[in-house]
């Protein structure tokens, strides 16, 4: 199922910022490779959600070979870092090449290793918590996100629509069940507010809102 019309995703790319050589060449990469990564229009929302907020620590589950970490670079200032995790070491060692050819050296670190494990062993506050991991493992990154966000931070999660199997009540592998349950986690959190926006392959943003005094209202 298409989740946008082909014309209206067409447009949209049309419409997305200009960029880097060393961008676009990683875009080719993928493209041949078939490898997933979120492209130019997730990309542009990367930049602008990270410029919205003023972020300077964010922290990626599921980066690659640090494509989606470049979008988050681009819209933080000078002092802002990025924390990359990976369990494919060959992806840790070209995402670190282009981020460093991007002149991004000392603004990131790649950690090698199951994602999760990092997010729960890592110190907040961050400002953003961006998952892309294998989609089952979607529900676990919920709980440990938001005790790491610092209010006002953004959980961020790609692939939310899943090619619209979510919405297709015939559809019931563990990846599609996964986000399913994702959404609704995030969606009821009585600490966070979310939203779901139908770019590309579904982008789920939700804001973590303070402790006290400003839970959600239903
Ligand atoms: C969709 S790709 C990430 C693309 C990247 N966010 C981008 O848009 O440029 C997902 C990546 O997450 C990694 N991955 C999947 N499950 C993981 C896990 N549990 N822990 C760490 N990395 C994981 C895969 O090796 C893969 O490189």
């Amino acid at each position: 199922m298409a989740i946008l019309d082909p014309a209206v995703d067409a447009f949209l790319l049309a419409h997305v910022p200009d960029r880097d050589d060393e961008l676009k060449a990683m875009e080719a990469w993928a493209r041949e490779r078939r490898f997933p990564i979120v492209g130019p229009a997730v990309g542009a929302l990367l930049e602008v959600l990270a410029r919205s907020i003023g972020a300077r620590r964010v922290l990626e589950l599921g980066s690659g070979f640090g494509y989606s970490a470049a979008w988050w670079l681009r819209g933080m200032p000078p002092d802002g870092k990025v924390v990359l995790t990976d369990l494919d070491p060959d992806l840790v060692a070209r995402g670190t090449a282009h981020l460093e050819r991007l002149g991004h050296r000392g603004r990131f670190g790649y950690e090698v290793g199951e994602a999760i494990e990092t997010l729960r062993r890592a110190r907040g506050p961050f400002d953003v918590v961006y998952c892309d991991v294998d989609k089952e493992g979607y529900p676990d990154v919920v709980e440990p996100a938001v005790e790491r966000l610092r209010p006002g931070g953004l959980l961020v999660t790609d692939n939310a629509l899943w090619g619209g199997d979510v919405a297709d009540p015939a559809v019931h592998d563990p990846a599609t069940e996964a986000i399913r349950v994702y959404v609704e986690r995030v969606s009821t959190h009585p600490l966070l507010r979310t939203t779901v926006l139908p770019l590309r392959d579904g982008v789920a943003v939700s804001v973590r809102l303070p402790d006290t005094g400003a839970r959600a209202t239903r």
